[in-house]
């Protein structure tokens, strides 16, 4: 299914602007759509009224005419709060809603006045709210629903809504599954930037406001994206997100003035490295005054970092953060920080220990500009891990959490695997750190706080024509930038509607593909790796199955099977103690074998096969069972797609 003709369609994703065929309803859009004006001049706006116009005309045929008024008849306004009268009665405005609203949000009111302007009302507290209303409206008809009374009161629930990519300058992207870089090839950037444009287009639709463009390892030649050889280069692609509400970000190397052969050090409490930071950032910012900041990956896996100088996270933090302050930027530092290089004999050290361990004692010691980035688990991205316990546990730290888009460990966009259900799990995990009311949304969305905060991902997205290798992964794009937006948005919701934009509103095709969609991450689990052992996967690429692939290396990421059990004792009576990380009930929930979960079971206890879980089934007979009944969702997976032949030609299976 999919094919030559459907090419373009496949490039559009959720932004497919239909032409729609019922000429009632061509009439009634025609109604409100036809012309539009904007009372705030900005080029945000500007990009919404593009949008507009492209998707409106694209919808309903009509050309969309920008106008100064609008005469007898009615169209769309677009203005910011403070570029509107709101007090007027005709608009009956609820106010008390809309004054509560932050920076980003967006009222949509359809007004029917005799003395004004009337159609559609966009009205946000800032330009970027216009815009996000903006594709909310379209999206409305995109839907083919009704604008006639709308009164719409929006506004995104996350601070910072970030898309990490991991490419490198080289054109290549670690764990890209979806071809080469849309922003690099041969160690430059790419000139033609229509692709760049698009993308910015789709992330902003979803509501995404921030984005590193390069990887999180800092290699030679992309350590030079912070000089004058490149900056002008950064300085092309943030001017070209800005217009979509998207502040750009860099990934650095910790040990920049080193590589870059200008210091022999790089340590955060030598004064000419301190020195050195402050020139680089004023120079950026001279360049690019409204850059967004950097993102660091320090002492992890090898890469540079502060404990090459006996200084600790919050002393090599601190250094950075203090010369972007004055320029209101931002430094994310990760807690993707562990001993790499393990014995696997010593059943003491325990990778998943290594984030709470590396930075619980520095809670409070980091300026406020400093945002944590905390991978969702403690180990890495696997199909099934608890959440990690350093979240929340820092309460005088700003926290942002990690996610990942690109599917390297469930399935690298070969497998369909919707993440969308595992987000939402994790999402609503109830941490307790301040007693019940704290989960995990709670605590990073940086609004219940009054700090930074948000969530991060790592991007499924490169040069392929669909954008992310097997168009079905298109909903994990899709639905990520929702559930920042929203994290109460019901997977159920942000399923139809990926499903509704991306291939019109067919019944059938909304039955079956949701059907797989939302069982996939779980038939992914089935035959990958149960009950929460993990890394069944190759070395190095990551792809499975290799049931000892790791087992016996020096990454830590070990399921100590043998004869007689399998799994890791994380208790604290016997095993590494990792259980006494999270706060009560927690961890009393994942030290008892009796009441841990059954999907978690491995990754906190080691059992022998014959351990009764809770369905009532052994270890052992869940592992056989599981991997059959995942084969058997998958045989069913091809049944329910192969009904749709002929009803779907937009979207290509894999790639
Ligand atoms: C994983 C991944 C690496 C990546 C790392 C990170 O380990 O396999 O490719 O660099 O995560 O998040 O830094």
């Amino acid at each position: 299914i999919g094919g030559e003709e459907s090419l373009e369609e496949n490039y559009k994703c959720w932004l497919q602007y239909k032409s729609i065929n019922n000429k009632d309803l061509i009439q009634y859009y025609h109604y409100y759509c036809s012309q539009l004006l904007s009372r705030t001049n900005s080029k945000i706006i500007d990009s919404a009224i593009n949008e507009l116009q492209t998707g409106i005309t694209e919808m309903i045929g009509n050309k969309v005419d920008l106008k100064n008024n609008f005469g007898e008849k009615s169209g769309i306004i677009l203005s910011t709060a403070k570029d509107i009268d709101l007090a007027i009665s005709d608009y009956n405005i609820n106010n008390s809603i809309f004054s509560k609203l932050n920076d980003e949000g967006f009222l949509i009111k359809t007004i029917n006045s005799s003395k004004y302007e009337s159609g559609i009302l966009i009205v946000g507290k800032t330009d970027k709210g216009v815009l996000y209303g903006t594709f909310c409206l379209l999206h409305l008809i995109q839907k083919n629903e009704p604008i006639d009374d709308l009164e719409i009161y929006d506004q995104p629930e996350n601070k910072l809504r970030m898309i990490n990519q991991w490419d490198n300058i080289d054109g290549t992207i670690e764990r890209g599954y979806s071809g080469k870089s849309i922003f690099f090839k041969n160690n430059e950037f790419i000139k033609d930037k229509q692709r760049l444009i698009d993308y910015a287009r789709l992330l902003a639709s979803i509501g995404i406001n921030a984005i590193s463009i390069n990887n999180v390892n800092v290699w030679d030649v992309e350590t030079k994206l912070i000089t004058k050889e490149y900056l002008y280069e950064v300085q092309k692609v943030v001017s070209l997100f800005r217009t979509y509400g998207i502040k750009t970000f860099l990934s650095v190397n910790y040990a920049s003035p080193i590589t870059l052969g200008e210091l022999e050090t790089a340590d955060p409490l030598d004064e000419d490295v301190q020195n050195w930071w402050q020139l680089k950032v004023s120079e950026i910012y001279n360049t690019i005054p409204d850059f967004g900041g950097f993102i660091v990956k320090a002492d992890s896996e090898g890469r540079p970092g502060p404990f090459s100088y006996n200084r600790n996270h919050a002393e090599g933090a601190n250094m950075l953060a203090k010369a972007l302050k004055k320029y209101d930027g931002i430094l994310i530092w990760r807690c993707f920080v562990y001993n790499h290089l393990q014995d696997w004999r010593d059943r003491k050290t325990d990778r998943a220990r290594a984030a709470y361990d590396n930075f619980i004692s520095l809670d409070g010691h980091f300026e406020n500009n400093v945002i944590l980035q905390v991978k969702n688990g403690p180990m890495d991205f696997q199909v099934r891990e608890p959440v990690s316990p350093l979240i929340g546990a820092m309460k005088e730290t700003n926290q942002m959490l990690e996610l990942q888009i690109t599917q390297e460990y469930t399935g690298q966009q070969i497998d369909v695997c919707y993440l969308i259900p595992q987000w939402k799990e994790i999402l609503n995990f109830e941490t307790y750190s301040n007693g019940e009311g704290s989960q995990v949304k709670n605590i990073i969305n940086g609004i219940n706080n009054n700090k930074q905060g948000g969530i991060a991902a790592v991007s499924n997205i490169g040069a392929d024509d669909n954008w992310t290798g097997n168009g079905l992964a298109q909903a994990n794009l899709y639905g990520y930038g929702r559930l920042l937006w929203n994290p109460d948005l019901s997977t159920d919701m942000i399923t139809t509607e990926w499903i509704n934009l991306t291939f019109g509103n067919d019944g059938d095709i909304n039955k079956q593909v949701k059907y797989i969609l939302l069982k996939s991450w779980q038939t992914y689990e089935n035959y990958t790796a149960p009950l929460g052992v993990g890394w069944m996967v190759n070395p190095h690429h990551h792809y499975g199955p290799n049931i000892d692939g790791y087992e016996y290396s020096a990454w830590g990421t070990y399921h100590f099977a043998d004869r007689q059990g399998i799994g890791v004792d994380r208790t604290e009576e016997t095993g590494t103690g990792f259980t006494s990380q999270y706060f009560q009930p927690n961890k009393r929930v994942y030290e008892s074998l009796h009441e841990c979960p059954d999907e978690l079971l491995l990754f906190f206890h080691h059992v022998p096969y014959s351990h009764i879980l809770h369905s009532g089934k052994t270890v052992i007979q869940h592992i056989y069972d599981t991997h059959f009944k995942g084969v058997d969702q998958v045989e069913e997976f091809i049944r329910r797609w192969s009904t749709l032949e002929g009803k779907i030609n937009n979207i290509n299976f894999s790639n």
